[in-house]
């Protein structure tokens, strides 16, 4: 390659990474697989080794990527509104880690550093943990500020939020800490919390988050801090900087001492001597952390003398005393053989790439998402493309690039419709939006089915109609609004394809059953935007009723705990449509429950204040003992921190819950101790579990 080529070359790897680095950091919504980022970064770095005069001081080979979002403002208007935070200086810059992807690399590394200290020294091998950096202060043992990454040496000012964080201490115990010190880490989202946060997501009709990262570095940046604490988020930390230790000769000692502190820091740390003991942790942990409560994408290699770390010392990005090692997701190749447009009950117009079979990580995968419009563009797809997915650490199969060299010539660019697939409505892209919409709320088949859908779900209505069944009564037009459901007769049932007596009976029995659900969950099931699960229960806990809440105005709707203005006004929108407001009228007549009966919500009940984890398997389902608690006057949380009250473990509790219950001194209780606190749920209505699945894409 010539200097022209390079420049050339150089100019477009440097626009892709700034570009990804801002999608990555950014907007927590990546277009591209670390994998394929780290490529592209390792070429450029090559090239800029190749030729030297083409290094600029802002090429990101040289800056660390930036987590503020005026960071990649380029003054032509395409970047995001600023966040909001005050942004604060780094005494020391927060560096990133030199990663690789490949074995002999590491021992290149370690061959480097034998060579360099001969006298000898140890490796602190730990898990690199996959969320987003944070940068703790504490001063006379109290927590006084929490700074994102930023962009190394200047962050933003994330103490209020932090501090809703369960497992990190606003106050250090024993003694010996240092007056001032910083304490750097991750804040992670576990698996657990991430899956329920894209459910609720997706139950309100926004698009879920790609992976916990994007996840944990959201939700960190939510403006109401007590939205922050309801997010699950942990912290765990892994590095003081050299310049506070006089309390320690080396790394592992230095945090064996902050843990002595209170402060989080995992366990899963292994002193080793020599490469053999280092790839032993390497390979230990490729298969282990899948069973990790959070999400890991490799291992460091520290070196743990704090003297032959001063001697080593940093490049501009780096410290020269580690290195991360990340495990490569698992990939394979396949063939893209046709993209359905779905519109989901919002309106929102999903693209799904039908694939070509292909086994990956233990399942066998048929279909992507495609997420957007924009992100069909930037993937450059083309019709029959191969493609490379990926499933990583995430849950839904992800296209992370094109194998240009396998496309066939003169295929075409797939376009995006400009009308519903459904209906043929011209879509719209709202302002802001990524996604396309079908406008025709009423009008749209698949919308109206995605609602019917949902209303029967199992954390709405809970009826025995699925995707399929769904398809069938409102193709016969039996079923066209939720009301309808409870219209049908047997006989009707009867006349459907494949339907027996039994089937006719066990649908109906579970139509009577969902007339005893709660206020709350048939708030839920009418499916009106943003109001997911947790947003009814508040309602239903602060309007008691529909009726109160039908006339509450936006303002009386704000008084509601955790109701913003978005949400209050898509509340007062439904209410002022009559097809809604007939809809309420009509279920409400076939006995549906739109007001909150004495024995619910009791706020007074016997776990008034109460603040339970539950974990395991009950002799009920675990979203009944959820509501069991709740209409008992306690909350439920998915993560334990200091505030817990108990531990409710039934059979089979997660270890890592029960680990962490005895590490903070939090009681566990049994299903039968929690009945002898209240007395047991009555389980005579039990709702049988429905028949058809529910709609699942993957
Ligand atoms: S040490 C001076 N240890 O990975 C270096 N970093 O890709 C301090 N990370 O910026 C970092 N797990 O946000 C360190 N056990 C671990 C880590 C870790 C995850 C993150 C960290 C860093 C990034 C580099």
């Amino acid at each position: 390659m010539d200097i022209k080529q390079a420049e050339t070359r150089i100019r477009e790897l440097r626009e892709i990474l700034w570009e990804n680095s801002r999608l990555y950091y950014v907007e927590n919504a990546p277009l591209m697989s670390d994998y394929e980022f780290d490529q592209k970064m390792h070429e450029l770095e090559a090239l800029e080794k190749q030729f030297p005069s083409l290094i600029t001081s802002d090429s990101p080979t040289r800056k660390v990527g930036s987590d503020l979002s005026s960071a990649y403002d380029r003054g032509d208007g395409t970047s995001r509104s600023e966040s909001g935070f005050r942004k604060a200086q780094h005494r020391y810059p927060m560096l990133s880690l030199a990663n690789t992807y490949s074995l002999e690399e590491v021992q290149e590394f370690v061959a480097r550093a034998e060579k360099t200290i001969p006298e000898g020294f140890s490796y602190s091998c730990e898990l690199k943990f996959d969320g987003t950096g944070i940068s703790l202060t504490y001063r006379n043992g109290h927590l006084v500020q929490a700074l994102t990454r930023g962009d190394g040496s200047v962050g933003d000012d994330v103490t209020e939020n932090i501090k809703h964080i369960g497992n990190i201490p606003l106050d250090l115990k024993g003694s010996g800490w240092p007056d001032e010190f910083e304490i750097r880490g991750e804040i992670l989202m576990p698996w657990e919390a991430f899956l329920a946060l894209n459910r609720e997501r997706e139950d309100i009709g926004e698009a879920p988050f790609a992976n916990p990262r994007n996840a944990a570095s959201g939700s960190l940046k939510l403006i109401d801090p007590r939205e922050v604490g309801k997010r699950g988020l942990m912290c765990t930390l892994y590095h003081i900087p050299t310049e506070y230790i006089d309390f320690a000769s080396s790394h592992s000692g230095a945090l064996d001492k902050a843990s002595g502190w209170g402060l989080p820091v995992s366990s899963d740390r292994k002193i080793c001597h020599g490469i053999g003991e280092v790839e032993n942790y390497l390979h230990k942990w490729e298969t282990a952390r899948k069973g990790l409560p959070y999400a890991t994408d490799g291992v460091v290699i520290k070196i743990d003398e704090l003297s032959a770390q001063l001697e080593l010392g940093y490049t501009a990005k780096f410290p020269r005393w580690a290195v991360a090692y990340k495990f490569k997701s698992e990939e394979a190749l396949t063939q893209v053989l046709s993209i359905d447009y779905q519109v989901g009950r919002t309106g929102a117009v999903t693209p799904v790439a039908n694939l070509s079979p292909v086994p990956l990580s233990g399942t066998t995968v048929k279909r992507a998402t495609l997420n957007n419009e924009d992100q069909m563009r930037l993937l450059d797809l083309h019709d029959g493309d191969w493609v490379w997915v990926e499933k990583g650490g995430e849950i839904i199969p992800k296209i992370t690039r094109v194998e240009v060299s396998r496309r066939t010539p003169g295929a075409a660019v797939p376009e995006f419709p400009k009308v519903c697939p459904d209906c043929g409505t011209p879509l719209f892209r709202p302002e802001g939006e990524a996604r396309w919409f079908c406008p025709n709320t009423d009008g749209c088949p698949m919308q109206a089915k995605g609602r019917l859908i949902h209303f029967a779900g199992r954390k709405a209505m809970n009826i025995l109609a699925g995707e399929a069944t769904v398809e069938q009564l409102y193709n016969l037009s039996l079923v066209k609004t939720p009301a309808d459901f409870y219209d049908l007769t047997r006989s009707q049932l009867m006349t459907l394809d494949g339907w027996k007596e039994r089937s006719a009976e066990r649908f109906l029995e579970s139509l009577e059953a969902s007339k005893s659900a709660g206020f709350e969950r048939v708030l839920f099931a009418l499916g009106i935007r943003y109001v997911g699960e947790e947003t009814a229960k508040s309602l239903a806990r602060h309007f008691g009723d529909v009726d109160s809440l039908a006339a509450a105005t936006v303002e009386q709707l704000m008084d509601a705990e955790d109701i913003g203005e978005v949400i209050a006004r898509s509340i007062v929108d439904f209410f002022a449509d009559g097809e809604h407001l007939d809809q309420v009228r009509r279920l409400r007549e076939h006995g549906l429950r739109f007001s909150v009966g004495e024995a619910r919500f009791n706020s007074d009940g016997a776990l008034k204040d109460m603040t339970i984890v539950i974990s395991g398997t009950y002799s009920i389902s675990r979203d009944a003992m959820k509501a069991f608690i709740e209409s008992n006057g306690g909350k439920c949380s998915s993560s334990i921190s200091s505030k817990t009250s108990f531990l409710l473990a039934g059979s089979k509790p997660g270890p890592e819950k029960l680990r962490k219950a005895a590490s903070l001194g939090v009681k566990v209780i049994s299903e039968d101790d929690l009945y002898e606190m209240v007395p047991r749920p009555d389980t005579a209505v039990q709702t049988p579990e429905p028949e058809d699945g529910e709609l699942t894409l993957f």
